[in-house]
């Protein structure tokens, strides 16, 4: 086994899992599901889904992680395989690596693209440009109208320094990468934050107190409590910024020692990410943007996705500042994004590398590259084609869809299967706080319960997504023939981006059954 990575000190351990948690979906994603969803009230669902969902499954995903890499695995099929006998759950563990090289595929790409904003931020390629001149240079940036390549250039760059940084191994790479970064993002953010709070209005330009943004998130609306929409979206919420369901968890605490303690990291990791997302995400885009747009402007923005809202609008703000606080601010805020995306993007690296290591006796180094490499080639689709929808399309079916199977499945494995005298157990071997008994029920009952309904619920969007019924419905509606074109080519890329990932699903069970086969021959027992 070529397999002998292990994580170089505690403080590191917790920083490279807050630091996998910790992404764009607490600046960019966060800020604006809050705003679609009644401000205040959402964060209640949120608090909630946190507390019974989200803190559970990362015990049960530490658990799980320490208890397979005992067994010398440090990717989820056969870390699932450890736990029960039964054949099928090592192909229930292909999500835990389809899902992270799926979700990597587009992930890389955004974060691609605050690496080249950082780049504009200290060039000032911003300054003087009215607020539709900033928007549509986003526009026409992620689609390369123009044939402006330059994004393909920073999407090259950012997948070669992943490779490389995966290539120096866990404590050499991944670590030290969680430790200059992490520390970095907290600065930038907390100077961001403290910026935008005291935002008067009436200087540079600025129409609203940076307070009244704050205020607009946090109103209580709690009308919308009674919505299970609001309920579906804190869910997943919970979910992508976590990195639950995904595998890389699992992977991370493979690696940690069989005596140390999961049930402190765990919950620390936890809450860093709450801290960075409820405080540092909800204080920088939206009251930046509300001081200087006004409310319903941004809820506008926000109205159709809203992703691209931190792009299209803070470098125009940002120069209302004029001069190097223009320029410093710019930097802040893209380099803080790029540390939250690539401290992510390597724990998607990491379960791929795992498999290949452990189960065909690849080397650390040509492990990495193969996971550059095919993350290249699938993001391929995702960048080239990303005006009809491909990279929408991936994001629904890896990073929202196959999170919510993986975790039903592997909350069941650990609490009805594994069993929760055993997990318990396993979750409080070594631990550093007495977790209360409580949980011990809520893990059993009450998240899969959650789990169940969330998947049942979300049902009927799949199969809307299936149908194209959103795309069907536009096309009805359109208004020239161009629009209809557009439309159907669109329907055309999205099949066929969805048969790719199935494609790439059966592919990895391929080499699952293929690692399973080896294995028997060779006489090493799977559990
Ligand atoms: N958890 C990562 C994020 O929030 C994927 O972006």
């Amino acid at each position: 086994m070529s397999n002998n990575e292990s994580w170089g000190s505690r403080v590191g351990l917790i920083l490279a899992m807050a630091g996998n948690a910790v992404g764009l979906g607490n600046f960019l994603r966060f800020p604006v599901q809050a705003i679609q969803n009644g401000g205040g009230a959402f964060i209640i669902p949120y608090l909630v889904c946190f507390l019974l969902m989200g803190i559970p499954l990362l015990w049960v995903e530490w658990a799980s992680g320490r208890f397979g890499g005992r067994h010398g695995h440090h990717s989820t099929p056969f870390i699932l395989d450890a736990m029960d006998r039964r054949r099928f759950w090592k192909y229930i563990g292909v999500f835990g690596i389809f899902t992270n090289l799926a979700v990597a595929a587009y992930y890389c790409y955004l974060e691609s693209w605050t690496l080249s904003y950082v780049w504009n931020s200290a060039t000032s390629v911003f300054h003087g440009n009215s607020p539709e001149e900033v928007a549509n240079y986003f526009g026409d940036y992620v689609t390369m109208a123009n044939n402006n390549y330059m994004p393909v250039f920073f999407w090259l760059i950012c997948l070669v320094l992943n490779t490389y940084i995966l290539s120096r191994g866990l404590s050499g790479g991944v670590e030290k990468a969680a430790k200059i970064g992490m520390p970095l993002l907290l600065i930038f953010g907390a100077i961001l934050a403290y910026m935008a709070i005291t935002l008067k209005a009436g200087e540079h330009g600025a129409i609203n107190d940076g307070t009244v943004g704050l205020n607009f998130l946090w109103e209580p609306n709690f009308e919308s409590i009674w919505n299970p929409k609001v309920w579906m979206a804190a869910a997943g919420q919970i979910f992508f910024t976590l990195s639950l369901g995904m595998g890389s968890i699992q992977c991370y605490a493979s690696y940690v020692k069989k005596k140390d303690d999961i049930a402190l990291n765990a919950v620390s990791a936890g809450f860093m990410n709450g801290f960075v997302e409820i405080v540092l995400g909800a204080s920088i885009l939206i009251p930046i943007s509300v001081g200087y747009l006004g409310i319903d402007r941004v809820v506008e923005m926000t109205q159709n996705g809203g992703l691209g809202l931190g792009f299209k609008t803070l470098p125009y703000l940002f120069d209302q500042w004029g001069g190097v606080l223009a320029i410093l601010a710019g930097v802040f805020w893209f380099g803080l994004l790029f540390f939250a995306g690539i401290t992510s993007s390597l724990a998607m690296g990491t379960p791929v590398m795992g498999f290949l290591q452990d189960e065909f006796n690849w080397r650390r180094k040509p492990a990495a590259w193969m996971f550059g490499l095919t993350v290249f080639l699938m993001g391929l689709p995702a960048v080239f084609f990303f005006q009809y929808g491909v990279f929408d399309e991936y994001d629904y079916w890896a990073g929202e869809f196959s999170l919510v199977v993986f975790a039903l499945f592997e909350v069941i494995l650990f609490a009805w299967i594994f069993g929760m005298t055993k997990g318990w157990n396993e979750i409080n071997t070594g631990a550093d706080i007495r977790i209360p008994i409580v949980f011990k029920y809520i893990i059993k009952f009450v998240t899969p319960v959650m789990l169940l309904f969330v998947f049942i619920w979300n049902l009927p969007g799949v199969w809307d997504k299936i149908t194209n019924d959103k795309l069907y419905k536009q096309i009805a509606d359109a208004a020239s023939p161009e629009e209809i074109n557009t439309l159907n080519t669109t329907i055309t890329y999205v099949n066929f981006s969805r048969i790719f990932l199935l494609l790439v699903f059966v592919g990895i069970c391929y080499l699952v059954f293929v690692a399973y086969r080896k294995r028997m021959k060779e006489g090493r027992m799977t559990s």
